[in-house]
Parts: C-alpha cells; structure tokens; sequence
C-alpha cells in the first residue's frame, strides 16, 4: 500500500492512505501565499493540528465544520477548534498515543510556542509520530528546534519519511534539520516551513544537497502542490 503526499507550501499537507484523506496544519490560499487552492476546494476525513499557530490553524475550522473531519491535536487546541465550529475533536497530549483508523500517532515534544490566534492558550506545541496502516513511518516535526528528544525516535527504529521545517528564524534551520534527519534515522526527508514569508526564505534544492553530502539521507523538495508517494 501507499501513502500519497500533497504539499500546498508552508506546512500544509495533504496524507491520503487506504481511503483516508488527513489534511495537516490547514493554511490555504488566500491565508497561505504558497497554497495553489483554498480551504474549499480541499475535503478531509481528518486534520491534524500540531500547534495553535495561525500559519498551521488558519483554516482549520472551516474546513473542520465543512467536512466533518475528526481534529486531532493537543487538548487545548482541539477545544479551542471545537469551540469555533470544528464538530468532532480528539484531544491529546505530549507523549500520548491513540489508535486512528488510519494508523497510530503518537504526540511528539517540539519546542516552540502554541498560542491560538485570538490569542488564547493553546497548550504546548507538538511533532507527531505516525505509523500508518499501510506500515510507513512518519515524523511530523511541527515546528520545532532541533532537541535531543529527537534522538529517541531514532533508537526506537527511525522513520520512512521525516517531515521537517527548514525555514530558520521561527524554527529550526537547514543545518539544525540535517542533524534533526540523522537523530530520528530518516529515510527519507520533506522539507516544510519556507519561503512563506520573508524571514524564512530558504533554498531547500541546496538543503537537499547538504543533507545527501553530509548524512546520505534522500530528499524530496516539493514545490506547493506537488506530489510524493511512499511505495
Ligand atoms: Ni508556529
Ligand atoms: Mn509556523
């Protein structure tokens, strides 16, 4: 089986497997520069929600109230959702794991921040760990430093595919994510968070290179609404 990957720029992705389609950090056009669609033009059986940042929510209760879609992300940020018109919610926390039809996930440490965008709390920020049904690994890094922590992901067998940001400024940056790569044993990486906005311009083609030279890790650079499949 396959997992199929849609990148609409940012950190909004689009997972389909076994008849699933689960939207990552909905940020579509026009909120999102990048995206080549808006939220209307996108359908979701799940979205997942790795903080409440509006670059990675802008969209996601109105895609959540449209579709019906099952929001997974931390506490906070999934009641925050709920209270905005998102009609079915699970709510998680760091370190925990849940059974999804699609797969299990894991809620992951990032280091970061997770406001929501009034303003209000939104718990702490999150990467997710997700061993889909199809048997692929993947690791949603959200945005995030680079930590350590990243290392147990690696001892615990590593990942098919680690999506990481690159951007710099707000997160990590490409030299922080080569190590990122190598800590949790990636196969293979996407690069996300870049080119958005001026403060994380990046050339992820030369990222690319870098993380091949020093780490003998393949990468795949997605322009927005590219596509990449995981046999
Ligand atoms: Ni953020
Ligand atoms: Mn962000």
């Amino acid at each position: 089986m396959t997992l199929r990957i849609t990148y609409y720029g940012h950190s909004t992705l689009m997972v389909e497997t076994s008849g699933h389609k689960i939207v990552v950090d909905p940020f579509f056009a026009p909120n999102n520069p990048l995206a080549p669609v808006s939220v209307d033009e996108v359908e979701a059986d799940f979205i997942l929600l790795t903080h409440g940042h509006s670059d990675h929510t802008a969209d996601a209760a109105a895609l959540a109230a449209a579709t019906g879609a099952l929001v997974i992300g931390n506490f906070e940020v999934v009641s925050w959702m709920e209270a905005h018109g998102a009609k079915r919610g699970h709510g998680m926390n760091t370190g925990g794991a849940y059974t999804f039809p699609f797969g299990r996930l894991k809620m992951t440490v990032a280091h970061h921040s997770s406001t929501m965008p009034d303003g209000s709390a939104g718990g702490n920020p999150n990467g997710m760990l997700i061993t889909f049904n199809d048997g692929h690994d993947v690791y949603l890094a959200g945005d995030t430093a680079l930590t350590y922590d990243m290392k147990l992901i690696g001892e615990a067998g590593g990942v098919d595919l680690a999506v990481l940001p690159i951007g710099d400024n707000f997160t990590m940056g490409p030299d922080d994510a080569v190590v990122a790569a190598q800590f949790v044993k990636a196969k293979h990486v996407l690069p996300v968070h870049y080119n958005t906005f001026p403060p994380i311009r990046q050339n992820a083609y030369n990222f690319a290179k870098e993380l091949y030279s020093l780490a003998e890790i393949d990468c795949t650079v997605l322009e927005p609404g590219g596509v990449m499949v995981l046999e």
